[in-house]
């Protein structure tokens, strides 16, 4: 995956172009290559002179239909509300469902963030409950690595969410930056999104979206989980089942349990979506690509992940290790907590040997299909705590026995 900016407008192209072309991307309906070779192809030779949104739709990248349906989504984004007790400065970024802006909070002067929904989702009672579901999840979590929420309200028909600005970046804006981060920045980040998940999983909420764009890191490096928008209560049945096979979450860190559409999720899913997260930090590739979200969703569930040491340099065998058990395909071959996790992170920061995670006596990143089957249980089964497989248990003991018996017989000579 392209993370290059070049339909950012930044090289040619109109910021309704950038715009355009942000939309397809997030939308899913191409990825981001294909875009940037349009803006490209738009540049360069007989194209030139055509409207990017021709070259898209010639190239057939995206349908007229598609592009009318775009159009409008573009002209929503740019008008702006007006909600009484904040002034809105300017906007910070959008999202699938939102749009977010910078605000100051004149009663109490201080600066916010605030997420509002584009006028079209205001009919669909669903997702506005979803919505409001999702101030009410964030208002419970209290954790300096998580972003805070203060307010949920609505002004004519717009719906929207007040919470603590983070003046910085996204984990996406810095692999954007950098390309791919260092091993022990990428432990470091990943260590503060497991410490805000313990606090979220100990209080009932698996967030569901972990991925790039939702890791915001302030100037200070404090690393704050943002965008609770998919969180549910775990004891939340009932919406989940409403959400069955709808696979909800960005196809590129979805775990392979939400793509079966499993309304039991646990920590493990968290987990998954910040392995496939730190994958990206470290060698500045998803860990599955494809044409399609179909493809790339496909991929988590059978493709066999490549350990991320073999795609990039400069990762140690310690920091791979925890990134292929954080992407197990099956939830209970992962770590199983946030807990466990931290406590291979630390060990990994501090360049010692891991606890959980250990390469050579799972079949780490074997492409199974394995939920629910006989495999995964002999998977799971087969590593104690430390990683030793029952075979080299017996071996040991064996060797033991042999060792007392050869004692035994010369004593008695
Ligand atoms: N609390 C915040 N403070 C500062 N900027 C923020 C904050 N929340 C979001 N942003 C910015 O707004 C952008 C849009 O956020 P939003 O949550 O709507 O979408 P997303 O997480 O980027 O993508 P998606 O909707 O696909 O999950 C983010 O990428 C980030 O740059
Ligand atoms: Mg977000």
């Amino acid at each position: 995956m392209s993370l290059g900016n070049e339909s950012g407008g930044s090289r040619g192209g109109s910021s309704s172009d950038s715009l355009i072309g942000r939309l397809v991307v997030e939308r899913g309906l191409a990825p981001q290559a294909e875009v940037d070779a349009a803006f490209a192809a738009m540049r360069t030779g007989t194209d030139q002179q055509r409207a990017f949104v021709d070259v898209l739709v010639e190239a057939q990248i995206i349908t007229r239909r598609q592009l009318s349906r775009l159009r409008t989504e573009a002209e929503g984004d740019r008008t702006v509300l007006r909600i009484p007790g904040y002034q809105i400065m300017r906007k910070l970024g959008a999202g699938a469902m939102a749009s977010v802006y910078l605000a100051k909070q004149t009663s109490l002067d201080r600066l916010v963030a605030i997420k509002i929904l584009p006028r079209r989702y205001s009919s669909d009672t669903a997702f506005i409950e979803r919505f409001y579901k999702e101030g009410r999840a964030a208002a419970k979590l209290s954790d300096p690595n998580i972003v805070g929420a203060f307010d949920v309200g609505q002004v004519g028909d717009q719906h929207y969410f007040v919470m603590e600005y983070v003046e910085g970046e996204t984990v996406y804006d810095r692999i954007t930056r950098f390309k791919k981060l260092k091993d022990r920045d990428a432990l470091v980040i990943t260590r503060q999104v497991a410490s805000a998940l313990k606090h979220a999983h100990a209080r009932g909420f698996i967030h569901r979206d972990i991925k790039p764009k939702n890791i915001m890191i302030t100037k200070s490096n404090v690393v704050k989980l943002a965008d609770l928008g998919l969180a549910r209560a775990i004891a939340d049945k009932k919406s989940a089942e409403a959400e069955r096979n709808k696979a909800f979450g960005t196809p590129y860190y979805i775990s392979p349990e939400q793509i079966r559409g499993s309304v039991d999720l646990g920590p493990p899913a968290d987990i998954y979506g910040l392995g496939a997260t730190l994958f990206h930090m470290l060698t500045g590739r998803v860990p599955f690509e494809g044409k399609d979200p179909t493809e790339v969703m496909q991929r988590h569930l059978r493709q066999e992940l490549t350990p991320p040491d073999q795609v990039a340099s400069g990762i140690s065998q310690g920091t791979a290790e925890i990134v292929e058990m954080m992407m197990m395909k099956a939830p209970r071959d992962r770590y199983q907590t946030a807990d466990e996790l931290l406590e291979d992170l630390d060990l990994a920061i501090a360049g010692e040997p891991l606890r959980y995670a250990s390469r050579g006596v799972d079949l780490a990143g074997i492409a199974t299909d394995v939920e629910g089957t006989a495999e995964s249980e002999v998977q799971s089964g087969a590593r104690d705590k430390h990683g030793i497989p029952p075979v080299a248990i017996a071996a040991i003991v064996g060797l033991a026995c042999v060792c007392v018996l050869l004692a035994l017989l010369l004593a008695l000579k």
